[in-house]
């Protein structure tokens, strides 16, 4: 979702531009539709933006010199206005003194426009929520004479969520942040500091970050940046020192993210799986305070996330009710919130998220919280807000994740589920000895059965090139299947725009095996031993009516041939941890079949990586 950076340097270096466009790439990831950028030129601060991709800004910024030292510069992803050049962000006041750009929603923007339209008479420029506070900010500064008290006034008649920047060329030289709800966090350079919305954005530079908390107030000089805390006044805050490279976000040969981050798989499970297994085999959670009595007192378990993760929390109710006995309900996080859940302090809510980012997925865990119950997270962004906010964070280490469509973050997630039915069932008493360590060198087996399975990545491109044709994909499978079946079918449809349906295989006949025909493609997973005859079933119903099957199945059932038209294997394994294997052939065919499509894999139209509004 849209992207911030800001920059303030040496004067007589004048790096600006070159770094903000530089910095605003490394989070073209995150989705956007137009970008901007702001920068100090004699005197006043400039705007250039353009709708489409950051070639278009560059292509009208190309040949001006723009020599300057501070700037800022923004991805958009439109909420409040179609995409379009007014709408991009950044926004400045009418004589252009305050210049702005903003992340997030301003629910209340509509009464303040109102007001700046009534009583200040301000002609407004786009019609988005942000705008109003470059206007505010000016008319503010205008009364206090101080652009951090104007800033303050400003975000004071603010309601909504905001990580919001600021420059004002009464005084040029700083840059002021105020963050609710949106990311935000600073960067110490060297001769220079940073803001922005995402590490990646100026990672080239700097190694130490400073994580802005809700309700803070960040200000970036050249040579400082101050944080001040809810009251407005100074805080002390740590640095994070960031280990992993800027390379990790790079496409390392590979034609897209997507590709590169299918193969960092087997590692990404491998790094998650090293981080909590013990010398002697067992599961470690140091740094997880959740103790036996806490584990004993739950009575159920709230799986909350979005989009893939959520697909993750599905897999993971099986596994955790199957090791540890205990309730699971998995919910979207958008539906949560709003119905006033059963929770209590007896319920153990997991919030499962790569970027911890996303305003729903936060909100839920808020409201979870605010009702008692003990939250624990399962995260790939470290610091990032679900992981400061949980009780717990058991990190995915899957590395950074860049395409649109998550595919290492999913299995590293099931990999987390795994470890917290173990270890729950294990203090529990639900499993024995001999069960755990069975599943647990299941899922250590997992990294090379992984690679032996994307060693069939070219035979899967060849039947994705058959079938990328098709306008209609159904996605069937039993159990666990069922979960991997919801995210195969909806990596199919970010990427490649086809319009795929999943559902459980059971529940084909009450309505959806109308829809068979003559060619219909149905992807059947049956993977599952114990269901492995009721899928079958399943297959053979939809082969009566005319459909096209591809199943994933296990090498050890070859008989599922004398039914499926095409089989793709994965390396036999034991029912409980096989979605880690068979999801990985559904994004490779997904990947080949947008590839064919001729579509836009990494950055698919209309999605963002990270959702930071509801
Ligand atoms: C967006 C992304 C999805 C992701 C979902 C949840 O919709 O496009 O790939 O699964 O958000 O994101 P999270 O960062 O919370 O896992």
């Amino acid at each position: 979702m849209c992207g911030i950076v800001g920059y303030v340097g040496e004067p007589k270096e004048k790096q600006a531009k070159k770094i903000i466009i530089e910095g605003l790439k490394r989070l073209e990831y995150r989705g956007y539709d137009s970008a901007g950028i702001a920068l100090y030129v004699d005197g006043v601060f400039e705007t250039r933006k353009h709708v489409g991709g950051l070639e278009n800004l560059e292509k009208i910024i190309g040949d001006e010199k723009f020599n300057s030292h501070i700037g800022l510069g923004h991805t958009r992803w439109a909420t409040h206005g179609a995409p379009s050049d007014a709408n991009a962000h950044p926004h400045s006041n009418e004589d252009n003194t305050v210049t702005i750009v903003h992340n997030g929603i301003i629910e209340n923007y509509l009464e303040l426009k109102e007001v700046l339209a009534e009583k200040h008479g301000v002609k407004f420029k786009s019609e988005t929520d942000s705008e109003v506070i470059a206007h505010l900010i000016g008319i503010n500064y205008e009364k206090e004479g101080d652009f951090l008290k104007a800033v303050h006034r400003t975000v004071d008649m603010m309601r909504g969520a905001y990580a919001l920047v600021a420059v004002c060329s009464h005084e040029p030289d700083k840059i002021i942040g105020v963050r609710k709800d949106a990311p935000m966090i600073a960067g110490i350079g060297k001769g220079c500091n940073f803001i922005a919305s995402d590490i990646p954005a100026f990672l080239k530079y700097v190694r130490e970050v400073l994580i802005i908390e809700n309700n803070e107030t960040v200000i970036v000089t050249k040579d400082d940046i101050t944080i001040l805390g809810s009251d407005r006044k100074p805080v002390s805050r740590e640095t994070m020192h960031i280990s992993w490279d800027v390379d990790a976000a790079e496409k390392g040969g590979y034609e897209h993210f997507m590709l590169k981050e299918i193969h960092e798989q087997p590692e990404g499970i491998r790094e998650t799986l090293t981080k909590r297994i013990r010398e002697d085999g067992m599961i470690n959670l140091d740094g997880i305070s959740m103790t036996k009595e806490d584990i004993d007192g739950f009575n159920k378990v709230y799986i909350v996330a979005c989009g893939t993760a959520y697909h993750a929390g599905l897999v993971g109710k099986h596994a955790i009710e199957k090791m540890a006995r205990i309730p699971v309900e998995v919910d979207v996080a958008s539906e949560f919130r709003y119905r006033d859940p059963f929770v209590d302090e007896k319920t153990l809510f997991i919030a499962i998220s790569q970027s911890g980012e996303t305003l729903d997925t936060l909100a839920a865990l808020r409201e979870a919280k605010k009702k008692g119950a003990r939250v624990f997270s399962v995260v790939n962004v470290v610091g990032s807000s679900v992981a400061r906010e949980s009780d717990d964070v058991l990190y995915t280490w899957a590395g950074p994740e860049i395409a649109v469509a998550s595919t290492k973050a999913y299995t590293t997630q099931l990999i987390c589920m795994y470890l917290i039915a173990l270890f729950m069932g294990k203090v529990r008493g639900t499993i024995d000895e001999k069960y755990y360590n069975e599943i647990l060198s299941e899922l250590k087996a997992m990294p090379e059965k992984m690679k032996t399975l994307l060693a069939q990545e070219d035979k899967i491109a060849k039947v994705a090139k058959k079938f990328h044709r098709k306008e209609n994909v159904f996605f069937i499978g039993r159990g666990p299947d069922c979960g991997v079946a919801y995210e195969g079918s909806l990596k199919l449809k970010e990427i490649s725009y086809i319009n795929s349906f999943a559902i459980a295989a059971g529940e084909l006949k009450h309505g959806t095996i109308a829809l068979m025909e003559q060619d219909t493609l149905v992807i059947a997973l049956d993977t599952q031993d114990c269901l492995f005859e009721k899928m079958l079933s399943n297959i053979v119903e939809t082969k009566a009516r005319g459909a096209y099957v591809i199943a994933v199945a296990k090498e050890g059932h070859r008989d599922i041939e004398v039914e499926a038209d095409y089989v793709i294997y994965i390396p036999d394994c034991r029912d409980e941890v096989s979605p880690i294997l068979s999801v990985v052939p559904l994004q490779v065919f997904a990947y080949y079949v947008a590839k064919e499509r001729g579509c836009n894999i990494d950055k698919p139209k209309n999605l963002a990586k990270s959702v930071t509004v509801e």
